[in-house]
């Protein structure tokens, strides 16, 4: 029997109004705009004011199921990626049930960073594969706002706030939807990047909120060389395992956490920039929204076309890793 596949059948997405650029963190701390565009590719992110991380999966949601023309009801499961939950409990995916009145769905929340939006994609694609259900919902979404040291100069230039959400559902062709992934994790890069306090480890306590312990913690140039290796080697393996050349792939789909380590990628894999989506010059890094939030995006503006072949790459803290080869089936909103 043809295997059952994961189509990515609608798309939506959320970028708060209130803007950050490079001037606005000049005054806040010892950085300038040169440096920041040089270093990471970034000019300004989005910072979400009121509300929280569900807000962000709310307003991602409400749009890919206006899009999709359907009600929140025939939502079976909601798998919500995110480093920065409303809170340690209930799930956010909770939330979102409740504030989308999803009434007929179960969900929870998946932790893998920057790669999260990756593992989720994967493992609510093995939900439909099985046959368990037919229409689940992944979000990636993060208000990294809530845990970045806006006195630290080393993170607070990099994060921003997004949300976005893709809809599985299965379809009987095996040759499209998500073909393939490789996915990964290192838990001794933990040491690298993290955020001591607040967890069990470290509960909060005056002393941990003096010690800045809720705040993002990373040695950025430990990061950046394990990055740039594991991107690029994760994104290659999947065109070898899948036979594919430069030529075949429309679209690399990369975590926005530095242009550097994106243009590394795009030429271990042979791709022109061209076919790369970039938007980390107005994003910065949303961590777990990052990917959806190009698809949404570029589909947005037709420039995703059924029959694409498609590579998602992610790298992030954990250290989590990965890509995933999807054939593109959702329709140009502009055709
Ligand atoms: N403005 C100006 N100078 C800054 C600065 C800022 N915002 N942040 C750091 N610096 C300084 C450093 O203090 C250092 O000064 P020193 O040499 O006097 O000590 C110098 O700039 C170089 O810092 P370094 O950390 O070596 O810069 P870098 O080229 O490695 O770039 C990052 C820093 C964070 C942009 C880069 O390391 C990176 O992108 N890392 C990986 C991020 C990532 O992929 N994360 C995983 C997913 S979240």
């Amino acid at each position: 029997m043809a295997k059952r596949r994961a189509v990515i059948t609608a798309v939506g997405h959320y970028v708060p109004e209130k803007v950050l650029t490079n001037a606005d963190l000049e005054k806040m701390v010892d950085t300038n705009d040169e440096w920041i565009q040089t270093r990471t590719g970034i000019r300004e992110r989005r910072i979400l004011e009121q509300g929280a991380t569900s807000d962000l999966c709310v307003r991602a949601t409400q749009k890919l199921l206006e899009r999709r023309k359907i009600d929140a009801t025939e939502i079976e499961l909601i798998i919500v990626a995110t480093v920065t939950p409303d809170m340690f409990f209930p799930a956010t995916a909770c939330i979102v049930q409740e504030k989308i009145g999803a009434t007929n769905a179960w969900g929870y929340d998946l932790s893998a960073a920057c790669s999260g939006f990756l593992y989720a994609l994967v493992a609510g694609a093995q939900f439909i594969e099985s046959g368990a259900y037919s229409k689940v919902l992944v979000i990636g979404a993060d208000k990294m706002s809530s845990i970045v040291d806006y006195t630290d100069r080393n993170t607070c230039i990099l994060f921003g706030d997004a949300g976005a959400a893709v809809l599985l559902e299965p379809s009987d062709n095996p040759h499209e939807g998500l073909l393939d992934h490789r996915l990964y994790c290192d838990g001794s890069g933990g040491a690298y990047l993290h955020m001591k306090g607040g967890g069990s480890l470290n509960p909060p306590t005056h002393e941990t909120v003096d010690k800045r312990m809720h705040y993002i913690y990373q040695d950025g140039k430990s990061v950046f060389k394990v990055a740039v290796i594991g991107m690029a080697e994760v994104s290659a393996e999947i065109m070898k395992r899948n036979n594919l050349t430069a030529d075949d792939v429309a679209w690399l789909v990369p975590h926005q956490a530095n242009l550097r380590i994106i243009d590394a990628t795009a030429e271990r894999m042979g791709i022109d920039r061209s076919k790369v989506m970039i938007n980390i010059d107005t994003y910065g890094n949303t961590t777990a929204a990052t990917i959806p939030l190009c698809l949404s995006e570029w589909w947005e503006r037709g420039e995703l076309k059924p029959g694409q072949n498609i590579v998602l790459a992610s790298f992030g803290a954990g250290y989590t890793w990965g890509a995933a080869l999807v054939k593109w089936t959702l329709d140009n909103p502009k055709s």
